[in-house]
């Protein structure tokens, strides 16, 4: 029989680690009826809410995210060959074998598994090992899983946890910014062309403090990081809208290839430039001078302006807004730096400030907003104790994150609820974050 150590589950969820402990207890359970009786290892890899820092992660730019204490299991077992059999505890997520292997064929495109795939494919080829397989069976179920599509990196949760379980049952030895690294380029597998921000933060965070992250590798394949803590007597307050865009991915990609177009127009006055982050020094009244309002693809292929690996699905007559887009990622790096001045130094005001300032710039200049999260962040900003509000994550639907006064949070839900029930009609999803720590092994006793 197994008991979890309520030493580990104290440390990582504080005063609801008894609640905690009935859910690894239940998970263990659902493991042995599906693959019989025997040891089982669990890891655990958190969600995170994105403070500031949005769409720079891909440029090579600043990011500040907290870890959630919403996380994703994942409970294991190795086996002597090379066969991943992978189940869910949400009957909705088909339970699938796949072999390890260095080119794994990929399940249709949005099926659960291409994590698992992608995860299992890129550390094959990175270790140049073949790779054992595993028994698992992942547990990511309300209330304490990540919410899905609500922009809080519930997929980058699963990654990582699927990421620790295989890197533990083959006892590699992979420094974990290298990991993060990993798992980034894993989730390319599933057809974004994501940042670094999620997978680092799922497994670098500490509890009660944000996460500042450069996001350009150094010489060395290290990242330039630094922890700031959160400020005592504030909550940060998640609104998720519920609304889940149709197509995230392709609008996503449709960003990366815009600031794509962008190093390509720049390239022949900054010859080194390979990210948006390499111009950061330079005055925005020169860059503006140097891009146009809109192009395309197709346009820019006439002029001999080639466009560097255009990430999958943007087409060549679409027209890429490079001019705002750039101006965003501009002056979100500046206010991330802002940012983290602020948050130690204590300027709970300041900071508050620079939320909103991201919010419009996402808004106005990225397009990355809609009705539902606006409605959110003006009521939100209405409630006196509110410091700042902003969406949070890529956009098109997903959260929004409050940066309130703990005597406020009562007011600001209610608020928060009344105004979405009168614009929108039904009811937004609201939860306090409490910072969690990084994605870890979750340890268990026999007895
Ligand atoms: C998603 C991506 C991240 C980042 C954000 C936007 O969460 O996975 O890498 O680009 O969107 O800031």
């Amino acid at each position: 029989m197994y008991v979890v150590t309520l030493s580990t589950l104290d440390a990582v969820y504080g005063d609801v680690a008894a609640q905690q402990r009935e859910r690894y207890w239940r998970l263990v359970q659902d493991f042995q009826v599906r693959y019989g009786p025997g040891v089982v290892r669990v890891f655990r890899a958190p969600g995170r809410v994105n403070l500031i820092g949005e769409h720079t992660d891909y440029n090579h730019g600043f990011v500040m995210p907290v870890a959630l204490d919403r996380d994703t299991l994942v409970a294991v077992r190795p086996r002597f060959d090379t066969l991943v059999r992978l189940a869910n505890v949400e009957p909705e997520f088909e339970a699938v074998e796949f072999e390890i292997a260095f080119q794994i064929p990929p399940a249709p495109r949005g099926h659960w598994s291409n994590y698992a795939r992608g995860v299992a494919q890129r550390l094959s080829q990175e270790m140049d090992v073949p790779l054992r397989g595993m028994d698992a069976l992942v547990d990511g179920s309300p209330p304490w899983g990540v919410p899905r599509g609500s922009g809080l990196s519930s997929s980058s949760a699963l990654s990582v946890a699927l990421a620790l379980a295989l890197v533990a049952l083959n006892e590699l030895s992979i420094p974990w910014q290298r990991l993060a690294r990993l798992c980034q380029e894993a989730e390319w597998y599933t057809g974004t062309r994501g940042g670094i921000m999620d997978q680092f933060n799922a497994l670098m965070a500490r509890q009660g403090y944000a996460l500042f992250l450069d996001t350009r590798p150094r010489p060395d394949g290290t990242y330039l990081l630094e922890y700031a803590r959160l400020p005592q007597g504030y909550a940060l307050v998640i609104a998720d809208t519920g609304v889940r865009h149709s197509n995230v991915l392709g609008e996503y990609n449709h960003r990366v290839a815009e600031c794509r177009a962008a190093v390509a127009l720049l390239r022949p006055y900054f010859p080194n430039i390979t990210h948006l982050r390499d111009v950061q020094h330079v005055p925005w009244s020169t860059l503006e001078s140097l891009l146009p309002e809109v192009t395309t693809l197709a346009d820019l292929d006439r002029k001999g302006v080639p466009v560097e690996d255009p990430p999958p699905g943007v087409g060549p007559e679409d027209p890429l807004y490079v001019r705002a887009r750039v101006r965003h990622v501009y002056t979100e790096n500046r206010r991330v730096m802002q940012a983290l001045e602020a948050l130690q130094q204590g300027d709970v005001d300041g900071l508050g400030r620079l939320m909103v300032e991201a919010h419009i710039s996402a808004r106005e200049d990225y397009q990355v907003s809609c009705p539902e999260l606006e409605t959110l962040v003006h009521a939100a900003l209405e409630v006196e104790g509110v410091a700042g509000a902003r969406l949070t994550g890529a956009g098109w639907g997903g959260s929004i994150v409050a940066l309130a006064r703990e005597d406020a949070v009562p007011q600001l839900e209610a608020h928060l609820r009344a105004r979405y029930r009168e614009v929108h009609g039904r009811e937004p999803q609201i939860f306090v974050c409490r910072s969690a720590p990084a994605g870890c092994e979750v340890l268990w006793e026999t007895v």
